[in-house]
């Protein structure tokens, strides 16, 4: 399995975190086999879990990522992978309950690829879309994106439209994950339109996670010609 991930090297992010200890891992899923060591590695919880899928697909996917994710945090903690427990915020974002460690993590799967993110004492969010052509990014954005957001998208010609909706979407899904608050938290209460110009920075259109949001840094990671993917830390 680990000849399927590799460190992302993103000199931008790598150098703009150093003292996070910034880790990115892309795990290519689609070639990787789950086996019965894997399932060891699984909590309780997370065994019980996997009896739920419905489709073999599902939960293939859900025995290599997670048991790939607690390899991944098992090296970084310097303990074994099987010990590690989650718990659980109310929104749903997952943290590591034991052992007691600043560590932070953010994980995101598309069909093929999962991105996992990690640092040290930051919330930390990451999301991977593979880009898919046959959607209708303004009928979609209509609904989750803010003005600005959508001016944008309508702006493009029909080539660029699609790609700049994947950089739009990933960007916020990024940032939700980094407040933790996932779609509990209205898509368009912040806008991303200054980051596309550039600018490192997310206009608010809202009070809420105010000072998160000021402070959090966005990168967008090179893939590939398929996939988008973004990472938001709220650096402090
Ligand atoms: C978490 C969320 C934001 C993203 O989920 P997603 O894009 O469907 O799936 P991803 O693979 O990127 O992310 C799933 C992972 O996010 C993490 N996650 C779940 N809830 C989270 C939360 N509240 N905060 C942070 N991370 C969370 C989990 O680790 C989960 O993976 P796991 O179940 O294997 O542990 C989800 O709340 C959601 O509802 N998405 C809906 C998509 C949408 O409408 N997007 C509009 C964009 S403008």
């Amino acid at each position: 399995m680990w000849s399927r991930i590799r460190k992302l090297t993103t000199p931008n992010a790598v150098d703009t975190f150093k003292d996070k200890k910034l880790d990115i891992w892309l795990f290519n899923t689609s070639l990787s086999a789950s086996t019965d060591d894997h399932i060891k590695l699984l909590s309780d919880d997370e065994q019980r879990r996997l009896t739920q899928f419905k489709h073999e697909e599902n939960r293939h996917q859900f025995v290599v990522t997670r048991s790939m994710l607690r390899q991944l945090l098992g090296k970084k903690l310097g303990c074994s992978p099987s010990i590690i427990k989650f718990s659980y915020t109310k929104t749903g974002r997952p943290v590591i309950s034991y052992p007691t460690t600043s560590l932070r993590f953010s994980v995101s799967h598309c069909s093929d690829i999962t991105l996992y993110a990690l640092a040290e004492n930051t919330p930390i969010g990451i999301d991977i879309e593979r880009d898919d052509k046959h959607i209708d990014p303004l009928a979609i954005a209509e609904t989750v994106f803010c003005r600005r957001e959508y001016e944008c998208l309508e702006s493009c010609d029909q080539i660029l439209r699609n790609k700049m909706f994947y950089r739009i979407w990933t960007i916020k899904e990024s940032v939700l994950k980094m407040l933790g608050t996932g779609f509990s938290m209205d898509p368009r209460s912040f806008c991303v339109d200054q980051v596309l110009n550039g600018e490192n920075i997310i206009n608010l259109q809202s009070k809420i996670n105010t000072e998160s949001l000021e402070k959090a840094k966005i990168i967008e990671l090179e893939i590939d010609d398929q996939h988008t993917a973004t990472l938001a830390l709220a650096y402090s």
